[in-house]
């Protein structure tokens, strides 16, 4: 990957545009119930193999792919791509593959288009910045690991909301034989990949159209705040795993904790954090999985479960050499970053004015600058394995 740069300024950050572009209505997509039973096409994108206009123009460049349930190729894969049939009529691909472009600007910042609403981040440039400083801090966590769970020779990975797809391109990379599949409503995956990577647009809390007993590994990394159902959420990669097929999810905590007591009852990092549950609970998507991910993989059926926690300090405080490092990507990730974590949510989910929301946000800023509150973000790496039937 492309690391981050450590020495970006303070001053280099800036604040973005304030204004309401628009008034987006933070419901949930239609019930996942609901459309269950329909079994339509999840998502729509540019087909990735053809010569015709789209976001790609080769085989291998990562382009999105819709998800259907049409029949698949040998390796699984599958595309309902209207391009391949040679008619110069547009059709159901092409109409959605523009519309998921179509990207809603709120307050200065850019979302997703596919499923309006249903996320709370920005898909901006910076968005996507940020994204790959946290995978950066996830090597660092895991010991330049990709991954925890003892996964041998894997041939098919799914990388759910895979983001920019950072995580599922080095994926492909480290198991060449493997087809490594990233999801996500937002396309801003990159277009040139390893040929064995692929993304679709797809909204993950619908039923999964992939076939049952497929994937040998299923990977979940941040998807905290955007699951209305855990249960049925594991449930579907439950059923859609092989058996001996391995999942890991990664998530950590959105409230700083202190060991020690350099942070009072009354610090601001208790209101921040509560402050976002407290958004969470009322977008109907909590941001408490990465301490419950372990009980619902156990209820789900997942077995050889095991849960490792790990610590984010708020900024550089620690005196430990790894946990510094850690801490100082942590404090550069959340001062750059808060405001696409917390905009919509506090505007749109929280009814707070835009400029109560920035007071709340430089608050946050200032306070990451202080080293003499040891505060950390807990987080847990949990896999576990679907039982093979005796
Ligand atoms: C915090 S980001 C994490 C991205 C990536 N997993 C990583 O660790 O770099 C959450 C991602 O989940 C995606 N997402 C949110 N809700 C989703 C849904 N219902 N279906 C598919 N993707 C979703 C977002 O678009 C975003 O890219």
């Amino acid at each position: 990957m492309a690391a981050p740069n450590p020495s970006k300024p303070d001053d280099a950050f800036s604040l973005h545009s304030i204004g309401q572009d628009s008034a987006v209505q933070l419901n949930d997509p239609p019930s996942q119930h609901s459309e269950h039973s329909t079994h339509t096409t999840h998502g729509a994108a540019a087909p990735s193999h053809n010569d015709a206009p789209g976001p790609s123009s080769g085989p291998h460049q990562g382009a999105m792919q819709a998800h259907n349930d049409e029949p698949e190729g040998p390796d699984g894969y599958v595309s309902d791509s209207g391009f391949d049939s040679g008619s110069l009529l547009g059709d159901e691909t092409d109409t959605l593959a523009s519309s998921i472009m179509h990207y809603r600007m709120e307050n200065g910042r850019q979302y997703h288009a596919y499923r309006d609403g249903a996320y709370w981040g920005p898909n901006d440039e910076l968005a996507k910045e940020i994204l790959d400083f946290a995978h950066h801090m996830y090597l660092l966590t895991l010991d330049h690991k990709l991954h925890l769970a003892p996964i041998r020779n894997p041939q098919t990975i799914l990388d759910v909301g895979t983001g920019t797809g950072i995580w599922a391109i080095d994926m492909a990379d480290q198991y060449p034989s493997a087809t490594v599949i990233g999801t996500d409503l937002s396309p801003i995956q990159p277009e040139w990949v390893p040929p064995n990577c692929h993304f679709e647009i797809d909204d993950v809390t619908l039923e999964w159209t992939f076939p049952e007993d497929h994937f040998d590994f299923v990977h979940i990394r941040e998807l905290f705040g955007c699951i209305p159902d855990w249960d049925f959420f594991f449930q579907q990669a439950y059923e859609h795993m092989k058996p001996g097929g391995w999942i890991e999810i990664v998530e950590h905590s959105v409230q700083p904790i202190a060991d020690d007591d350099t942070m009072g009852p009354d610090h601001f990092f208790h209101l921040w954090g509560e402050t976002v549950v407290q958004m969470g609970q009322i977008f109907g998507k909590s941001f408490t999985i990465w301490s419950e991910a372990k009980e619902r993989m156990e209820r789900a059926g997942f077995v050889d479960i095991v849960e490792v926690e790990y610590k984010w300090p708020m900024n550089g405080w620690p005196e430990d050499k790894r946990l510094k490092n850690i801490g100082r990507w942590n404090q550069l990730r959340l001062h750059e970053g808060i405001e696409g974590f917390m905009l919509r949510l506090l505007t749109q989910v929280g009814g707070w004015s835009v400029a109560r929301a920035q007071v709340f946000l430089a608050e946050m800023r200032k306070t990451l600058k202080d080293y003499k509150i040891h505060a950390y973000l807990p987080g847990t790496v949990v896999y576990g394995r679907k039982p093979i039937p005796s």
